[in-house]
């Protein structure tokens, strides 16, 4: 099979949810159809999102550091599947949103119980913001949750996205029948054990149902259908892959009920590998030349062995262990050849790769977030990754000022790695770093202290909305500390601001300046 058939077979993706919609439960059955993992409850003692941030260092150690979770690929059927791990709340971070760089295809989850929740929001946004397209998944049908009208309202209301259900619930909680596909005009029949038997639309009505279609449930499913068929959206694939609209299932994961089905369609549906920006065009997964960019680092907190290992996402050409490839950014060649793929639980070496793929490399610190890898006789780069919003702000000061030295040393080198954002205040030049999840200051606080035997203190200014600023010149003057005026690494300006409230007056009383938000532009460089 040539590298392009093999490229086209790829299907890449991470799961979004907020914690306890069901992820890990969810993750758990694909594993289980891609024969990865024997029984259930495998993938449940790894995860992260239950501990607290606090025992994060204690528990990567004895993990030896979750790059194993990170990527898990197996074929299935005729494709080839990547499921990239987002990590749960505690431990969120940029990390996750550039992870959501590197998928083609996006499985939000949302608790039928609870509709949409805050942090599904946020991933969503990013998701949204570069296009991926966003297959739903509703669980928990098996428990007694919100109406299925208002769930779609709400997805397309709160999230600003059009949906088109592939499949409709009949009851729920205990008067869960079933599901209708209306993509494949079957029934599924739900009966609480994991099997499910399958009924085609046409055969339904024709008496031997009567439990089914007798049911006030089904009854008023029959309305709920004629309205969706009348009013509702059309389903549309090319606007699917756009991200315009999102395909609506539902299931219950627990129950592995209805997953297969909406497995299945996924994939026929989800994003194969695409072309990618980078600074001379669109580069194909299809053109001959090697190429992929890093868009994760991890570094195994363990100061003993202090290995790190870049993620890389193979865009293009075909990857083999051993090939020498140059890093555009800076131009040297590196051989590559302590490769490693991940399949749930081990890591092994990969001696081929394909666009899509995810392999993890060996990195002798010489790697970036961000930095282009390729064969290719031209230099290119892939569109440098979007740099996101930091919510969570702390000033940072050495204790031991004999140490200042390799404390710039070590921001200089965490912040490239991408680890934690750094701004400097305008009027005092204080560093203050700016963060997605609290979890990074742990980190940073920790190989500081470890790599560069320096401690620091922190001094938190809370949680604080940042803007940049687009005008070219600023008037320091209309600024304090509500509003907090501010430089980020690439000396551009940006403002902290309290809350809410005094991004509002701001804006009103300073119509002619500019606030961007990262979250909504792509390309503010
Ligand atoms: P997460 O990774 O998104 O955080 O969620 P996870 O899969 O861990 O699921 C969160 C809780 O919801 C778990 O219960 C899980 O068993 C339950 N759950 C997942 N899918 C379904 C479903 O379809 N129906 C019902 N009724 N429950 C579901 P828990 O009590 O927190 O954990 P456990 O003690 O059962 O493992």
């Amino acid at each position: 099979m040539s590298y392009i058939d093999e490229a086209h077979k790829r299907r890449t993706f991470a799961i979004i949810s907020h914690p306890d919609a069901g992820k890990t439960t969810m993750t758990e059955k694909l594993l289980l159809f891609g024969n990865i993992i024997r029984e259930a409850g495998t993938v449940k003692g790894k995860k992260s999102g239950k501990y607290a941030a606090s025992d994060w260092m204690e528990i990567e150690k004895q993990r030896g550091i979750s790059v194993t979770s990170s990527v898990m690929s197996f074929p299935y059927h005729e494709f080839y599947v990547n499921i990239l791990d987002t990590p749960g709340h505690e431990d969120f971070s940029e990390d996750t949103y550039r992870t959501l760089t590197a998928v083609d295809s996006v499985v939000m989850i949302i608790d039928s119980t609870k509709g949409v929740e805050p942090q599904t929001i946020k991933l969503f946004k990013v998701c949204r913001m570069r296009g991926i397209p966003i297959f739903t998944f509703i669980n928990k049908l098996d428990r007694e949750g919100k109406d299925s009208l208002e769930l779609l309202s709400e997805i397309e209301e709160v999230l600003g996205i059009e949906s088109y259900p592939m499949n409709w619930p009949v009851g729920m909680g205990k008067r869960f029948l079933g599901i209708i596909d209306r993509y494949q005009n079957q029934f599924v029949h739900f009966k609480g054990d994991e099997t499910e038997d399958i009924i085609p639309l046409d055969e339904l009505e024709n008496g031997n149902y009567a439990e089914i279609t007798n049911h006030a449930s089904y009854e008023s499913t029959q309305d709920e259908l004629m309205l969706l068929d009348e009013a509702g959206n059309q389903f549309d694939p090319e606007r699917v892959l756009k991200g315009e609209l999102t395909p609506v299932f539902f299931g219950s994961a627990l129950a592995n009920f209805g997953i297969r089905t909406f497995f299945d369609t996924f994939l026929q549906f989800a994003s194969q590998p695409k072309p990618r920006k980078t600074n001379v065009g669109l580069v194909p997964p299809e053109h001959e030349d090697f190429s992929g960019y890093i868009f994760k680092i991890q570094a195994n907190m363990n100061p003993a062995h202090r290995d790190r290992i870049a993620f890389l996402r193979v865009c293009s050409g075909k990857f083999e262990r051993g090939m020498s490839v140059n890093v555009s950014r800076t131009n040297k060649a590196i051989k590559l050849n302590q490769t490693q793929q991940f399949m749930a639980a081990s890591r092994e070496t990969v001696d081929e790769a394909y666009p899509g793929d995810i392999i993890g490399i060996y990195d002798p610190n010489v790697y970036q977030i961000g930095d282009t890898l390729t064969a290719g006789k031209d230099s290119i780069s892939y569109q440098e990754l979007p740099v996101f919003p930091p919510e969570m702000f702390r000033k940072v000061r050495v204790k031991n000022v004999m140490k200042s030295k390799s404390f710039r040393k070590g921001i200089e080198q965490l912040v490239q790695e991408g680890a934690i954002q750094l701004f400097r205040q305008e009027s005092n030049e204080e560093v203050i770093l700016g963060a997605v999840g609290q979890l990074q200051f742990e980190v940073f606080e920790y190989r500081l202290q470890a790599e560069y035997n320096v401690s620091v203190e922190f001094t938190s200014i809370g949680s604080r909305i940042p803007r940049w600023i687009g005008n070219k010149d600023v008037d320091s003057r209309l600024f304090d500390s509500r509003s907090l005026l501010v430089r980020d690494r690439y000396d551009r300006y940006a403002v902290l601001f309290e809350n809410d409230f005094t991004l509002r007056y701001f804006t009103d009383k300073n119509k002619d300046i500019e606030l961007i938000d990262l979250l909504e532009t792509n390309d503010y460089k």
